[in-house]
């Protein structure tokens, strides 16, 4: 079974997570385009949802699925997302699509957050991924070297421009042994957007595509 194939079986379990009538979290990536298809089979069930990117919002709407903006719809019940890395209290690292920051605004004002992916992306250290922080383009320089005062060795994401009109720098080297504190002290930098780091707002539940089948994960 290839890494692709565990991520469409994530994604299709996720749908036992969703209720009728409801709004849904949609995030980005390969696994949510997935789960986007997903959806699609069940779109008469649903309401609407709220999308993290202009790709997530050009698939749904692409299925004749309903999209709204999150200042209209307040609270939502659920959010479904992919992560490339999860730790055991399921903290991720996300962003690397760029999309980390609408996608922590959703998760921020949803109830419950249900990650999906393949099983690779289980580990017991967050860190190997290089974490991806949202940049205001004219703190680029900056924010880099407070970062490499942090330990950390960011990388320009050359070419890429957020949804937001930012810059992505990939932080690598980190061995991540407090997500919380390093979520926090990142936002701390003045220029800093957001950061990849899910660790105050985690996942609820991790459902993880794996050869024996859809393997359900909570936190330790
Ligand atoms: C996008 C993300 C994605 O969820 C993350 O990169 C995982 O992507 P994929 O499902 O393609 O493996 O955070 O910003």
């Amino acid at each position: 079974m290839t890494a692709d194939e565990m991520k469409k079986q994530a994604a299709y379990a996720a749908l036992e997570h969703i209720d009728t009538n409801g709004i849904v979290g949609v995030g980005t990536g390969s696994t949510v385009n997935h789960f986007i298809d997903a959806l699609a089979t069940i779109k008469h069930k649903i309401e609407g949802a709220v999308s993290s990117s202009i790709v997530s919002t050009q698939r749904l709407e692409a299925h004749g699925i309903q999209v709204f903006d999150l200042n209209s719809v307040g609270q939502i019940a659920i959010y479904v997302d992919g992560a490339d890395e999860s730790n055991h209290n399921l903290q991720l690292i996300k962003g690397g699509g760029g999309a980390l920051t609408r996608e922590k605004i959703i998760a921020a004002a949803s109830d419950k957050f249900v990650c999906i992916a393949d099983e690779s992306k289980l580990v017991d250290i967050l860190g190997t991924f290089p974490l991806p922080v949202e940049v205001v383009p004219m703190a680029r320089s900056y924010v880099a070297r407070e970062i490499v005062k942090m330990g950390g060795q960011p990388v320009y994401r050359e070419g890429f421009i957020t949804d937001n009109s930012n810059v992505i720098l990939d932080v690598h080297g980190l061995e991540i042994m407090e997500p919380i504190t390093l979520e926090k002290e990142l936002n701390n930098i003045v220029g800093v957007v957001s950061n990849g780091l899910f660790a105050m707002r985690p996942a609820d539940v991790l459902l993880l595509g794996s050869e024996s089948g859809t393997k359900t994960v909570y936190a330790k």
